[in-house]
Order: structure tokens, then sequence, then C-alpha cells
């Protein structure tokens, strides 16, 4: 059996994220590998419900509330989606993983690195990706695509969007800082352009057989 393949995608709001995964996947079961493709917060019922809460503009959890939430939904999506598909030998490919809470709760937030990154062991039982990308853009350009995507209305959710523009320059530091602190794993990748141009950045980040 092949090994299980675990990758998250990181970044700003509006850097192509969504996009990007969808055309890795298609390359990936392309080249005959099943693909599991989920996305954080969410992925399972439970983890769906806490989303739920989570972008829920009348809502407002503390902070520290919030994070609960959000390690609630990833120790969820681990056990019942993450682990049993990388047992199978699958190729996980994930919308956003523990590095958010690291760089939106820990950094910007305030909460601290260490104390997030405890509780996303915690959440995870240590199951860290084997790679990391983190998608890098400019938060003027990243903000300008999200925005219309929320204005195209293709059903997002925007409380977390709806930020000034030095939040989203400090989200962007903070994954760059990310890099810094687990360059065994972490992988940034430009994304300013076309989709067509970013895909073959991203795919040269990847192990020879996934190419
Ligand atoms: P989402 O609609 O998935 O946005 P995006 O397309 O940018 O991924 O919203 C998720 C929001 O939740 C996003 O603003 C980042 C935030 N978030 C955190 O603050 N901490 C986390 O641990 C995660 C997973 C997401």
């Amino acid at each position: 059996m092949q090994r299980g393949w675990f990758i998250s995608f990181e970044g700003g709001e509006g850097t192509g994220k969504t996009t990007q995964i969808r055309r890795l996947a298609a390359h990936l079961e392309a080249l005959g590998r099943t693909v599991v493709l989920t996305r954080e917060p969410g992925g399972t019922p439970v983890a769906e419900a806490a989303r739920a809460v989570l972008l829920d503009p009348a809502l407002e959890p503390l902070g520290l509330s919030e994070l609960f939430l959000l390690e609630a939904a990833r120790h969820d999506l681990v056990e019942r989606v993450i682990r049993p598909a990388l047992a199978r030998g699958e190729v996980v490919l994930c919308d956003r993983y523990a590095d958010s809470s690291t760089v939106y709760q820990g950094m910007v937030r305030g909460i601290g690195v260490e104390r997030v990154e405890e509780l996303n062991r915690l959440a995870t039982g240590d199951l860290d990706p084997d790679l990391t990308l983190v998608l890098d853009l400019d938060p003027r350009a990243g903000v300008t695509r999200a925005r219309s995507r929320n204005a195209a209305g293709d059903g997002s959710e925007s409380r977390l969007d709806d930020e000034p523009a030095e939040f989203h320059r400090r989200v962007r530091e903070g994954f760059l800082r990310l890099s810094v602190l687990h360059p065994d794993r972490v992988c940034v990748v430009d994304a300013a352009g076309d989709p067509e141009m970013v895909f073959p950045r991203l795919l040269a980040a990847l192990p020879e057989e996934f190419r």
C-alpha cells in the first residue's frame, strides 16, 4: 500500500487557496491517487456546527472560546477523517489546519504561539502535515479578491474576512514567521498572478512522486 500523505494549505484571505487545492486534487487523482479534500474549521458534522458558531456575526465568541471551538472542530476532523484516510494510504488536502490557529489566535489575537501550539498538539494528537503550503500574497491584492468573491455571493461567510488592512498585514507576517519556526515542513509559495502561474510553483514544492 502507498503511504498516506497530508498536505495543509494556509494563507490570508483571497490568496486563492481554494482554487489551488481543487487543482492539486485533480492533478493527484490523475496520477492515480485517492484524494480526500477537507477544510478547517469544518469537515465533519461536529466541526461544521462549530464553524457555524465561529462565523455567526451575532455571536462574537471571546478569544479563548474561539480557540477552543477551533480546537474542538480540529480534534473531530483529525480523528474522524484525516487519520483514517492516511491509514488507508490516501492523500489528504486540508484547506487550513492547526497553523491557522497559531497565526490568527496565537500571533495576531495575542494568545501566544506556545500556548496555541500546545493546544494544537493536544487536539491533533501530534499529527503534523507532511507539507504545509503557505500561499503568500500582498494583502491589498488578497482582500480585493476575497471581496469580489463575497460580493458574487458564492456562500462564503465573512465575519472573519471583515477585518482592517493592518490585520491582514499581520496575518501575512505571521505565516511568514511560521515558515521560519517550522522550516522542515512549511513552504511559502508566491500566490501573485493568475492561478495558472501559481500552480506550477506549488507543484515544485511537492515530492517528485506527486509532480
Ligand atoms: P473561511 O471562510 O474558511 O476563509 P478562507 O477562505 O480565508 O480560508 O474562514 C475561515 C476563517 O477562520 C478565516 O478568516 C481564518 C479563520 N481561522 C482562524 O482564525 N483560526 C483557525 O484556526 C482557522 C482554521 C481559521
